[in-house]
């Protein structure tokens, strides 16, 4: 097996290297700047091709080779679409870890068809949010059987979020432009259902405000629901307005090793029948940038290994939800279906 990451010489993407290497996986380390992948690749000896994304050639020939491509390269808004085209021209599966909810909307919808006729599957959000969150959201929707209404709500805590994440953080599609599932489609709309949310282990109710989270835009396509909204948790003022770009320049690239291994993020899920009926999940785990790494490099492992429909695909129609959380749950991460 044989396996790209584009973006190898970003904050993600330098986990997603240690994982590899750790996992015994081969791996061929794709980027722009030759420099800094070499740095990346440091003692793995694992191969280094360049390619800049704005050169479709280059990257389908980088990936030429490979089983699947594993992209950490963000903002996906402005670098996912040209990746995800040169892997299914390469035959490759891919897996990414966008958290970008109007992104990996739009990946459904520009790419289903090339996908399956390629014969390639694609999972965009395979990362902390985006993967954990659609599993729980299946798990959930099973324990409550017809679902009328669900709700995601992500806490994320004691952290700090990389360069590469701020600067894919668009305030407008963030809050305000946060997408709905509403019968049989998704839209924009006003205000959330509730203004504070009761998470595991938190001594008070949490402030939380709607969010374009991904498993609105994912769990939709395997539970049947009438209406799914998001919230997140925290207080959010600093970014609402947007962040300068010359700030976060100046910025470290991410937490340090002992804030990012500290940071915690819970998932919780709620589904409600028509008749009342309830049932919950919730998800949590340390570390959301080394979890993105070990969910992204499973998941293309998994694809290669296991192999899935081609087309372009919801975490949970890719993987069972089930066996990937038991996976996860090795590393640390805790996960609970009830039914109330
Ligand atoms: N949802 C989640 O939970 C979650 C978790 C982790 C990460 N993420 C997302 O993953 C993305 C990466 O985050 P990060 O912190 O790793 O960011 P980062 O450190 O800024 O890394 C970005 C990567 O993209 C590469 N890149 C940028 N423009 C390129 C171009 N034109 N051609 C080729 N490569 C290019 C960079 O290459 P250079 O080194 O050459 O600049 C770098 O390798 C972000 O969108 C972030 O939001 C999401």
């Amino acid at each position: 097996m044989k396996i790209a990451l584009n973006g190898a010489s970003g904050f993600t993407g330098r986990l997603a290297v240690a994982e590899l290497a750790r996992r015994g996986i081969d791996a061929v380390l794709v980027g722009r700047d030759p420099e800094r992948l070499r740095a990346a690749a440091a003692g793995t000896g694992f191969e280094v091709r360049i390619a800049d994304i704005g050169d479709q050639d280059a990257l389908r020939s980088a990936f030429g080779d490979v089983d699947a491509v594993v992209n950490t390269a963000g903002p996906f808004a402005r670098l996912g679409a040209p990746v995800v085209r040169a892997a299914i021209a390469a035959e490759a599966h891919y897996v990414d870890t966008t958290g970008e909810q109007q992104y990996i909307s739009d990946v459904f919808g520009a790419f289903a068809s090339a996908a399956a006729d390629a014969g390639v599957t694609i999972v965009p959000a395979m990362a902390d949010d985006g993967g954990p969150s659609d599993f729980i959201g299946h798990l959930v929707g099973e324990a409550a059987g017809t679902v009328d209404v669900m709700t995601a709500a992500l806490w994320y805590r004691d952290g700090g979020f990389s360069r590469g994440t701020l600067r894919s953080l668009d305030p407008d599609l963030l809050f305000d432009g946060a997408l709905r599932y509403e019968n049989g489609g998704w839209t924009t709309y006003a205000e959330p259902s509730r203004l504070s949310w009761r998470f595991p282990g938190a001594a008070d109710a949490v402030r939380v405000g709607k969010a374009a989270l991904p498993p609105v835009v994912t769990v939709p396509r395997h539970v049947p629901v009438r209406s799914m909204e998001g919230l997140l948790g925290g207080s959010f003022d600093q970014l609402t307005g947007g962040i300068e770009p010359a700030f976060i320049d100046s910025l470290p690239e991410g937490p340090d090793d002992a804030q990012r291994r500290q940071s915690k993020w819970t998932i919780c899920v709620e589904a409600v029948t028509s008749a009342g009926r309830a049932a919950f999940g919730e998800v949590e785990g340390t570390d959301g940038y080394g979890k993105t790494a070990v969910i992204a490099v499973e998941a293309a492992r998994r694809l290669v290994v296991n192999g899935a429909n081609a087309g372009v695909l919801a975490p949970s129609q890719a993987f069972d939800p089930e066996s990937f959380l038991g996976f996860l749950s090795g590393h640390g991460v805790r996960w609970l279906v009830t039914e109330g």
